[in-house]
């Protein structure tokens, strides 16, 4: 059984885990300031030379946004899309995400936010997400050209304001940026930087960046002057003010020095008593703040032994927004998220005192969770791959792609047909030269049929409603009536002559109810007999259309992405569900076909550079070992890297997979003129019709 720590209550496989905060917790030295710090510079610097943008970039994050822009200020009237988040303020990593703010006069927000995910969704963005229940109901996806992760909240007005002072921050001095980026990798690289996972988000460590910068000498504090400017944002007032033309100060201090100092002051930081804050420029206490220690802190939380524990209280990690005054940064943080960030600081510090290695303080955990991040080298899984292996991923992948585009062409077809089954049972095609012969036949009637029964229900309605007595009521009354006025008169008890005429008279109007009756019954019995044949013709047309195509019908059978999701009765709108059905099957299915063409045209290309590479290797190889320093060898054309050795990035290939980029136009057209055949057709695929109207009214 392992033995539990007195002082600290953990276990021995939790002080394993958090070594650095349990020996300072149990009166271990906190860790001192490196003495020298100058000797991580190139290191520091190295750093932020590789979080430079590729060459490219920029040009590919122009164009995601101004197409995000384009969709959704025509979708949505009014609004206006704005960046902010790291790509604004410069601080961004590589690979870091594109937080886009959508400006729209307010409206349900959740239901905006699904719009959105729809719109991308239909736009062939990948891994959609929409987060209605966040603070900020947020829309996160991937943009599969570009890579780019991007984030779309809507309304998110203090965040533009914060990004704008995160701006001028970094405008100040260069340092800014690069301290910031330095701590920035070192949280990612550590799993310290992911709110949702429970530990501080990316803009939080660059609040900690800043503060310690103001106290460092090298910034003053933006937020100061008389001259308050106040902002109203969904009705509660915030001090926006700004001081946009401040100088940053005169302080020698190097990169270094400001990064290693960084760890030693926030591994010293006393937690309990306070508050990080940039609007201030220096630390609140937490009572003057009003943010107590609450219990249960992370540790009671780690170290009880209750099934469940609870929630950790509010204020831990104090962290104060600079604008959002009763905003505390740490209320993401989850108590083994604190656990590790307090232990992660100490540790870094320690390394920098003992004089560790930059990269081995950085060294990656759960590389795993970083891979979906752009490589340095797209190439990097195939180097060490032979010839033959790498043409037998090509072929497999050929085959793979071969068998997924016939599947999405005979998910195309039923799509195309069960719109016309719509159509058709809606009684509204009228065009349908391009069907076959029975098939015509069949549908024509359906449509004919379906006039007749409309106009049978009509009349029947129509009788209906003037009588309101039914039928065989009617005939018993006339029976009675009839039998009144014919039976012999017993002489006691004679009727007046106004009772004899009021008899005869409404003998009379009963014999007219009758006629009345009686056609409307038939219309009745007529209208029943009609919907039978109409579900009869319909059931003949769906085994039809079954059968339209057998290796269509096959392959839809082996969809697993439809299973469960036939139709079960012959109403059209369970044809109109299948449209819908098929439309998401297809949608995942472009989203598989478009990686595949992606890892087809990487392993293409690799065949070509390797091929490039036999005839023209020599000189070119030896340029390519190391990174030096060299201005020209960082900046290699996609196509000098194609035939040498060099690691390629994403941005590098994309030139390269132009031809498959023309094969995508030329399909798109096909599908587009498609499209062109159904409006021909009356544009009337299920539901289309309507959706185009309400697109307007927007
Ligand atoms: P991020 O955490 O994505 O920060 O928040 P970032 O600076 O863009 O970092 P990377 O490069 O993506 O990792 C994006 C923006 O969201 C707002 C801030 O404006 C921040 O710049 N934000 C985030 C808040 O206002 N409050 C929060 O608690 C978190
Ligand atoms: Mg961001």
């Amino acid at each position: 059984m392992s033995s539990t720590c007195e002082i600290t209550g953990l276990s021995e496989e939790q002080v394993a885990q958090w070594p650095h905060i349990h020996a300072v917790l149990t009166g271990g030295d906190l860790p001192a300031l490196s003495e020298s710090a100058n000797s991580y510079s190139k290191d520091l610097d190295f750093t932020i030379a590789s979080h430079r943008q590729p060459k490219g970039e920029e040009k590919r994050r122009e164009g995601l946004i101004t197409h995000l822009e384009r969709s959704l200020t025509t979708r949505f009237k009014g609004s206006n899309l704005i960046v902010f988040g790291s790509s604004k303020t410069g601080l961004s990593l590589k690979g870091g995400d594109l937080d886009l703010c959508l400006e729209m006069p307010p409206k349900d927000q959740k239901k905006t936010v699904k719009r959105i995910s729809g719109m991308l969704r239909s736009q062939g963005m990948e891994s959609v997400q929409a987060l209605t229940r966040a603070t900020v109901p947020i829309v996160k996806f991937i943009d599969p050209r570009s890579g780019f992760m991007v984030d779309i909240s809507i309304n998110n007005t203090l965040a533009v304001h914060n990004t704008r002072l995160l701006s001028t921050y970094a405008g100040l001095d260069k340092r800014v940026g690069e301290v910031t980026k330095c701590i920035k990798h070192w949280a990612l690289h550590r799993n310290l930087s992911d709110a949702a996972e429970g530990t501080l988000s990316s803009y939080a460590w660059s609040l900690l960046a800043i503060q310690h910068l103001q106290m460092e000498g090298l910034i003053p504090n933006l937020q100061t002057g008389k001259d308050r400017t106040f902002v109203e944002v969904d009705g509660m007032e915030f001090d926006l003010t700004m001081d946009t033309d401040a100088k940053g100060n005169d302080s020698k201090a190097s990169l270094a020095e400001l990064v290693t100092s960084f760890f030693h002051r926030y591994s010293n930081w006393d937690w309990s008593e306070q508050v990080v804050s940039i609007r201030n420029g220096s630390p609140l206490t937490r009572e003057s703040k009003g943010w107590m220690n609450e219990e249960p802190s992370a540790i009671t939380i780690i170290t009880t032994k209750k099934q469940k524990p609870g929630r950790m209280g509010e204020h831990h990690l104090c962290i104060e927004d600079p604008f959002n005054l009763d905003h505390d940064l740490c209320r993401v943080v989850r108590p083994e998220g604190e656990m590790r960030i307090r232990d992660e600081l100490i540790r870094a510090a320690a390394m920098f005192a003992n004089g560790a290695k930059w990269s081995e303080i950085c060294t990656t955990v759960d590389p795993e969770r970083l891979s979906n991040l752009e490589p340095d080298d797209l190439f990097h899984d195939l180097r060490t791959k032979s010839d033959d292996d790498v043409k037998n991923m090509r072929d497999k992948v050929a085959g793979e792609l071969d068998s997924l585009e016939m599947r999405i062409q005979a998910l195309e077809d039923e799509r195309q047909v069960t719109i016309r089954m719509a159509k058709a049972m809606r009684g509204v095609i009228e065009e349908t030269s391009d069907l076959r012969k029975e098939h015509k036949t069949t549908i024509q009637g359906l449509s004919k049929r379906n006039k007749e029964i409309d106009s049978i229900k009509n009349q029947r309605d129509v009788i209906n409603t003037n009588i309101v007595i039914p039928l065989h009521m009617i005939e018993d009354e006339l029976s009675k009536v009839y039998k009144r006025l014919t039976t012999e008169i017993d002489i006691h008890r004679v009727p007046s002559l106004n009772r004899e005429k009021e008899q005869f008279s409404w003998f009379f109007e009963l014999q007219a109810m009758h006629a009345k009756g009686r056609e409307a019954s038939e219309h009745h019995q007529r209208f029943i007999q009609l919907v039978k044949e109409q579900k009869s013709e319909i059931k003949k047309l769906k085994v039809f259309e079954s059968e339209h195509d057998e290796t269509t019908a096959k392959l839809l059978a082996e969809e697993p992405l439809l299973k469960d999701k036939d139709i079960t009765t012959n109403e059209a709108r369970s044809y109109d569900r299948r449209v819908v059905n098929i439309q998401k099957a297809l949608r995942t299915r472009r989203g598989e076909l478009h990686k595949l063409r992606r890892e087809a045209g990487r392993l293409d290309a690799w065949i070509r550079k390797k091929a490039g590479g036999e005839r023209g290797r020599g000189d070119r190889r030896g340029g390519d070992r190391g990174r030096g320093k060299g201005k020209g060898r960082g900046s290699k054309s996609p196509r000098e890297k194609a035939v040498s050795n060099a690691p390629m990035t994403l941005g590098d290939i994309s030139g390269l997979l132009s031809a498959l980029d023309s094969t995508d136009e030329k399909k798109e057209k096909k599908i587009s003129s498609k499209k062109a055949g159904m409006r021909k057709l009356g544009n009337l695929g299920a539901h289309r019709g309507n959706r185009g109207s309400y697109k307007k009214k927007e």
